[in-house]
């Protein structure tokens, strides 16, 4: 009588870090041109949560330091582009705003480009795309932040 013998085989795993991006996008504008990428069916990562503000300028230092101290590994802050703003002087207060948070993201010990400040029209689909990409590139190089106490990995 013959008997089977199980082998396990044993499968090198390697476990690729995902990261959890937050992108505050303007009403106006950069919601507008991410909903442009989807609509236009552009295929790009899906390792973000968008959190629509009516403008730039509303996207003050608390609501990015709440967003790395709830987990995110990155926080992008998009709006209009110079001139294009619906508020008119938003986007220049938010590169204002951006500075400070900067500044106390490296205060707090963390790597500075976690956090980026873009300009991304309604028209600009593409550009969203490519631009939440090449974000999605840059946390990955630096992995899960240090706030972060449960990051995401997969096989
Ligand atoms: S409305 Fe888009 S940046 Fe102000």
């Amino acid at each position: 009588m013959a008997t089977k013998t199980s082998s396990k085989k044993k499968k090198a795993k390697t476990e690729i870090f995902v990261p959890n991006i937050v992108a505050f996008a303007c009403n106006w504008c950069s919601y507008a041109g991410a909903d442009n990428a989807g609509v236009n069916r552009i295929q790009y990562s899906p390792n973000f949560r968008v959190i629509r503000t009516m403008c730039s300028g509303r996207v003050t230092t608390g609501f990015v330091l709440k967003a790395l101290k709830m987990g995110a590994d990155g926080v992008l802050v998009s709006g209009c582009h110079f001139g294009d703003c619906h508020y008119i002087f938003g986007n220049y207060k938010a590169v204002d705003q951006f500075e400070k948070t900067k500044a106390m993201v490296k205060t707090l010990g963390l790597e500075d480009e976690r956090i980026r400040l873009e300009w991304v029209s309604a028209a600009e689909g593409p550009r969203w795309a490519e631009l939440i990409n090449e974000f999605v590139d840059r946390i990955t190089k630096l992995g899960p932040s240090p706030l972060n106490n449960k990051p995401k990995y997969e096989s």
